[in-house]
């Protein structure tokens, strides 16, 4: 396995000769304010497009492309860290004529519009300037004690800090015993203090006294080396290496925790065909979905396929019960556009109606050919369970749920998902929920007949949205490490063949009198539910959960109407679910 490893790796450097297109360039990337892994992704893509990349600044180089701002620190850094003078005749550019490079697949000629310019234009200067300090005025970062104190937007200006002190915290996680449990949630709660911060983070003393920093050295060094050198070196190494890119890999399988992935890599296991082959026999019917549909299941799903999943369910369950309604949370509700999976909650205006739609709706959507998985659970909900002993932290709700793995075919997503817009604005103005989505099924149905065409249209597409995304750093953001793409010859999954697109569904039934407490907790995220409930328990001596709140000194279980009416019992600032990415 691994001299087939070397043989691999040895293949993909001496495979520049032959495979170069473009004689006369011979890029440089400055590895400075690009982490690791998009670096790697951008060298590896520029390869396969027929570019020479070169990892080492040297007198052949002709063009250097950078996340520098202006030609004067490029030349400064080259001089100065690489102890090189830049070539007069090298073009020094900006990222965008590698992204523009990459689409087209061409090499660009060099215009002015690529070029650095030497320093940064008077306007420019300025307007940073005066843009920190609108910021700053604007909106005050609140020192609070508790995440769910503070207003947490998804795009926040110091994503570069955030980044590093995930990887600190998933690779303390992946360590799995109780003390790197505990540095996890250090690093956890530290990025979510920056997260809150308003401005972009430029100086040490800014963040010192955060209070969720204090006692954090370690935290601490990471900024400052990030601040000083444009990366940390840990962190760096930590993504770079084997055994943390492999967990990475094995938890992106559904089903598959820390424990189970070091397991697998302590067999000698380094790609997921090595698990196949190994534990097929001891795997869990999740893992064997999760393997078998790993790439599909870390594409990340789009806001719009997540309205088209919910539409489809929505209009199932009303034709099985007639106002039944399905709400989108998790992290589309706050606001994200990307996905790990689609988590809908399903409830009745009548309270207990909901109670047995569970399996009427699983039976339909079996029919209909929409589940590869599904794995239920009944309600087990009781109200003397807040009044016994405490419910234990992290512990699941009680909810009749689902979670299952949709079937989707392709090309319907694609239909669909252009499509959505008309029905939307055709629609939405009356009642979303009742939108019907019976021309989908029969788009599915009649896709499930004719063996799909545009697979590979489709595939190319998807391929080069992440590609170029991964280039501009932009929009997969937030897709944590996990989504990170994997080298697609460790998979031999019949999904990326097929005609069929598997996403990860979450269904939940709430009875009408609860659903403000599970709408708070399943909108999340994580850390904001953590934090809420750690206030509640501990300023104000009572026990939130996703099915209500307990006030223990009054011994009585508290309703709400709405979110809004929890916070106010909680004593709290009312923030909206777009304020809750902690
Ligand atoms: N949740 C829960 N019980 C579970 C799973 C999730 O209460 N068994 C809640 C968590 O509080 C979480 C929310 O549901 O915040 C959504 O969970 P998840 O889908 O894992 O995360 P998202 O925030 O939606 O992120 P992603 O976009 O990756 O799906
Ligand atoms: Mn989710
Ligand atoms: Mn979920």
């Amino acid at each position: 396995m691994l001299s087939h490893k070397k043989k691999k790796l040895k293949l993909e450097t001496s495979t520049n000769i032959s495979s170069i297109r473009f004689r006369d360039v011979t890029i440089f990337i400055i590895p400075i304010r690009i982490q690791r892994l998009r670096l790697e992704h951008m060298k590896k893509l520029a390869r396969k497009k027929g570019f020479e990349i070169t990892d080492i600044m040297s007198e052949n180089v002709t063009h250097i492309v950078s996340e520098f701002k202006t030609k004067n620190e490029v030349l400064e850094h080259v001089a100065d860290k690489l102890v090189i003078n830049v070539p007069s005749s090298c073009e020094i550019l900006s990222m965008q004529w590698f992204v523009d490079c990459m689409e087209t697949e061409s090499a660009l000629p060099v215009t002015d519009k690529y070029r650095l310019p030497s320093e940064k234009r008077e306007e420019e200067k300025n307007e940073s300037s005066s843009t920190d300090e609108r910021n700053v005025e604007k909106t005050e970062y609140k020192n609070a004690k508790y995440a769910c104190q503070r207003s947490t937007p998804f795009h926040h200006p110091n994503h570069k800090l955030t980044d590093a002190l995930e990887i600190l915290e998933k690779h303390a996680e992946f360590l799995t015993d109780d003390h790197n449990n505990a540095r996890a949630l250090a690093f956890r709660k530290a990025s979510a203090a920056l997260k809150a911060y308003p401005s972009e983070i430029k100086m040490m003393n800014q963040v010192e006294n955060l209070k969720d920093l204090k006692g954090g050295q370690h935290c601490k060094q990471v900024i400052q080396e990030i601040l000083d050198e444009g990366f940390c070196s840990e962190v760096e190494r930590i993504a770079g290496s084997e055994w943390y890119k492999i967990i990475l890999m094995f938890t992106g399988v559904f089903g598959c925790g820390p424990v189970t992935a070091k397991k697998w890599f302590d067999k000698g296991c380094r790609s997921l065909e090595d698990v196949r082959k190994q534990f097929f026999n001891s795997l869990s019917r999740e893992q064997k979905i999760g393997i078998e549909y790993y790439s599909d299941l870390n594409t990340p799903v789009r806001q719009k396929e997540a309205e088209l999943i919910r539409q489809i369910v929505c209009d199932e369950a009303v034709r099985i019960l007639p106002e039944t309604t399905v709400a989108i949370t998790g992290g589309f509700s706050r606001g994200k556009e990307y996905g790990h999976d689609v988590d809908l909650l399903i409830s009745h205006p009548e309270e207990g109606k909901e109670a047995d739609l569970l399996h009427k709706l699983l039976n339909k959507l079996k029919s209909l050919n929409l589940l590869l998985y599904t794995s239920t659970k009944e309600n087990t909900y009781y109200e003397s369970m807040y009044s016994a002993t405490e419910p234990r932290k992290g512990h699941m709700d009680h909810y009749a749920r689902c979670f299952c793995v949709f079937k989707l075919s392709k090309s319907a997503i694609t239909a669909a998902v252009s499509d959505i817009d008309y029905v939307d604005s055709e629609n939405t103005k009356n009642s979303p929920d009742n939108i019907s989505s019976f021309s989908l099924h029969k788009k599915i149905k009649i896709e499930e007949s004719v063996k799909n065409k545009d697979i590979n249209t489709k595939q190319s597409t998807e391929k080069d949205i992440s590609d170029n995304d991964l280039c501009l750093n932009k929009p997969i953001r937030e897709q944590p490490i996990r989504d990170q793409p994997i080298n697609k010859s460790d998979i031999t999954s019949t999904s990326s063949s097929s005609c069929f697109f598997a996403r990860r569904v979450d269904l939940i039934f709430v009875p009408a009198s609860q659903y403000p407490f599970a709408l708070l907790g399943w909108t999340g995220s994580r850390m904001f539910i953590r934090s809420i409930r750690d206030y509640s328990r501990k300023e104000k001596n009572m026990i939130l959960t996703s099915h209500g709140l307990y006030d223990k000194t009054m011994k009585k279980l508290l309703t709400a109407k709405d979110e809004r009416e929890i916070f106010q019992h909680l004593c709290l600032e009312y923030r909206e679910p777009s304020e809750r990415n902690c």
